[in-house]
């Protein structure tokens, strides 16, 4: 059984996608749209850019109908910002799920007490929950880490906070905010989360292969996975971990394919960043899914130093070449 319940909404199946600032846009959420993940998360979006009534925040809720179900994720610090973004995005936009950031570790997002910080408080964070839930009817989730350091570990009381705030679904990072990205993520307090409460959890945490997949769903229990940074460099990690789940054999695809993908994503940012921007955005995403490609180390460099489409054209078009010279 893969399917997930979440308030009224069934998810298809037990493989996310985390959210990443920079990385998560319309574009690469329709992308990724056709490899079917049970749930996208779009990037952070500032509560108070909604509440003074940002064009650029609120173009960041724009969802099309073709992605499938998304998560808007809403990071801030008061309950007053988060209810009142939140029942922006529960009126006016095609989003399946209102997520809150607790996870978040970078400077800029904590400095306001947002983030991993609301970790800190955990009153604080059950009330922004309690009171997003009693004014919007979409579900809502929530994406924590184990804590704000070693010393404070407090993913399990956390976890049980928000759940009796109403909250729908958990997904947790398995490292504290100290630990950033260092450090391997514990998978005890993963499995501790989810003994602790009876709404889906997903674990999430240097998942990069289908077998990294499983042993978290064996290990901790969980009811699903999130993966994040594997999907910028190899998208088909999202149908390598379903087959796995479902104990059928995956056949990947073609680097040709894979290379499609990549000009379709470029191509879709340029529709709607214009091919300036695009380009410039581009060059970090291109050089991330370079590093998932067989020999792509050859391809990085070039990459990212690209000026125009046409330019990523031409440096793919010798990149195939070479490759096929030497088969
Ligand atoms: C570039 C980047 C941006 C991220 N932005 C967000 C964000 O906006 N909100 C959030 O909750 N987590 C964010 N994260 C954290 C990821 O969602 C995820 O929790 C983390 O990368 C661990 O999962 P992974 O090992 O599968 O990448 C970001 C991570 C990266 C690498």
């Amino acid at each position: 059984m893969n399917e997930i319940k979440i308030k009224d909404l069934i998810l298809d199946n037990k493989v996310l996608v985390g959210p990443m600032a920079g990385v998560s846009d319309i574009s690469f959420r329709s992308c990724v749209a056709p490899l079917k993940p049970g749930l996208i998360y779009s990037e952070m979006i500032s509560s108070k850019g909604i509440v003074y009534d940002n064009q650029r925040t609120k173009d960041m809720c724009i969802i099309e109908d073709h992605e499938g179900p998304v998560a808007l994720q809403l990071f801030g610090n008061t309950i007053e910002d988060m209810v009142e973004a939140a029942i922006y995005i529960d009126q006016n936009t095609k989003a399946s799920v209102i997520d809150i950031n607790m996870g978040c570790p970078v400077h800029k997002v904590v400095k306001g007490n947002g983030g991993a910080s609301l970790m800190k408080d955990i009153q604080l964070a059950q009330d922004i929950v309690y009171n997003i839930v009693q004014n919007v009817s979409l579900p809502i989730s929530v994406k924590i880490r184990t804590g704000w350091d070693q010393e404070s570990i407090n993913c399990v009381e956390l976890a049980q906070a928000v759940e009796s705030a109403g909250a729908s679904l958990i997904a947790i990072h398995g490292r504290t905010r100290s630990q950033m990205y260092t450090g391997s993520v514990n998978l005890d307090l993963i499995k501790a989360v989810k003994e602790a409460v009876t709404i889906p959890v997903f674990g999430n945490g240097d998942i990069k292969t289908a077998e990294d997949a499983i042993n978290m769903l064996e290990i901790t229990g969980v009811d699903g996975v999130m993966v994040a940074r594997q999907v910028m460099r190899d998208p088909w990690i999202v149908e390598k971990i379903k087959a796995a789940i479902n104990h059928e054999t995956y056949v990947d695809v073609t680097t040709e394919i894979k290379l499609e993908w990549l000009r379709n994503h470029f191509l879709t940012m340029c529709h709607y960043l214009g091919e300036d921007v695009a380009v410039k955005k581009m060059r970090g995403l291109a050089a991330q899914f370079a590093s998932g490609l067989d020999g792509g180390k050859k391809l990085k460099a070039p990459l990212v130093r690209m000026q125009s489409l046409e330019e990523f054209d031409r440096i793919v078009t010798e990149y195939k070449l070479e490759k096929s010279e030497k088969l």
